[in-house]
């Protein structure tokens, strides 16, 4: 059994960790923290949850949560603010997961650019895995500290991975089309993001300046071995949540569907959390909505020479709390799908 305090538990992410620890045989939560007025019973804040977690929802100071004796802390917080806590507790030997992006970059000037803040504990950088497991399941399983990826990358990533870890990709700009639900920007109170300006609407956003480019970069080039250039742009879309990512990229040479798709498959057998559509099927929110899958299904240009793959995620779970449960498990050296189906 691990003790847990999840810090950030009145957001979205925080109250769906809860959710899912509740139900997870080896997690046992010690701590909830907000950034609230007085303390208050976790059951006021999300009523649901009355009968089945009695926790007081209370300030997050360091020295108090030790005391709870806990092995490892979600952070479930603002970027800025995440990284002086990630820091705090990882010297105190504490596993650490972090939601926000604040040590997904490893290049700490992309952070500085597309943040628009200093980052004040570069020097913890270089101990941070990125959780994504289907990329770095092995080092994940070694790390105390994971810097739990972005909820567009995500979707982003894995609808492309396999095509570059397998040399299929020319070197043409990869593009990707994005759409999320209101939830992925927070539950804070956004004028943008109130129902009558969401509804029966649709609009793109940080166009060419959204702060998940670099990170799409960063794990694409990795992949590779070599800078790979992509275009990304983000659309609010009105429902709460899901993002359906459709990628363009243009191939080596002509393909055809099936050799795409046992490359896919072969790339992702020891995926639990990844489902491959089969041919002439593509995945919708619908379908994976409240799971933590990530969906892909593939097509193919009417030349052949460029792959159109569309993915989808539930950017609260494999976008969020779902891919750190996950992250937890593989790291704590449990089932990787626990707690999760
Ligand atoms: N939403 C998504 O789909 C998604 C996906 C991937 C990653 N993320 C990242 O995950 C993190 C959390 O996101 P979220 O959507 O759950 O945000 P959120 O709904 O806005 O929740 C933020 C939480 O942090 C607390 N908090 C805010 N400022 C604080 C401070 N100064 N000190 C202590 N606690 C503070 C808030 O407490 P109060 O309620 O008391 O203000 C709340 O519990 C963010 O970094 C976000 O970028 C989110």
């Amino acid at each position: 059994m691990i003790n847990i305090a999840i810090c950030g538990a009145t957001g979205y992410t925080g109250y769906e960790i809860i959710k899912i620890l509740l139900r997870h045989p080896k997690a046992d939560i010690r701590v909830l923290t907000a950034k609230l007025d007085k303390p208050a019973k976790i059951s006021e804040e999300f009523p649901e949850l009355k009968g089945k977690i009695d926790l007081v929802c209370e300030e997050l100071v360091v020295n108090h949560i030790l005391k709870k004796k806990i092995d490892l802390v979600f952070l479930a917080l603002p970027h800025r603010i995440s990284m002086e806590y990630a820091s705090r507790f990882i010297n105190k030997g504490k596993m650490v997961i972090d939601l926000s992006a604040d040590f997904r970059l490893k290049d700490v000037k992309e952070y500085e650019r597309y943040y628009g803040q200093k980052h004040i504990y570069k020097d913890y950088l270089a101990q941070s895995v990125y959780g994504l497991p289907e990329l770095y399941k092995d080092s994940i399983k070694r790390t105390r500290f994971i810097a739990n990826p972005g909820c567009y990358p995500t979707g982003s990533i894995l609808a492309v991975a396999p095509l570059l870890a397998k040399k299929r990709a020319a070197k043409d700009t990869i593009i990707f089309d994005a759409k999320s639900g209101t939830t992925g920007a927070g539950r804070k109170a956004v004028l943008g993001l109130i129902f009558g300006e969401v509804a029966e609407n649709l609009k793109a956003y940080k166009v060419g300046t959204h702060q998940h480019a670099p990170e799409i970069t960063q794990e694409l080039s990795n992949l590779a071995g070599k800078k790979i250039d992509i275009l990304f742009t983000p659309h609010l879309v009105p429902i709460r949540r899901g993002i359906l990512t459709t990628a363009y990229v243009s191939l080596n040479k002509k393909s055809d569907l099936s050799s795409l798709l046992r490359c896919y498959k072969s790339f992702y057998q020891n995926a639990p959390f990844v489902k491959i559509y089969d041919e002439g099927l593509l995945p919708q929110v619908h379908d994976i909505v409240n799971t933590n899958y990530c969906g892909i299904g593939i097509a193919l240009s009417s030349d052949k020479k460029k792959a159109i793959v569309v993915s989808v995620i539930d950017n609260l779970l494999k976008g969020a709390s779902g891919q750190a449960v996950q992250n937890m498990n593989i790291a704590c050296g449990f089932p990787e799908t626990m707690g999760l189906e």
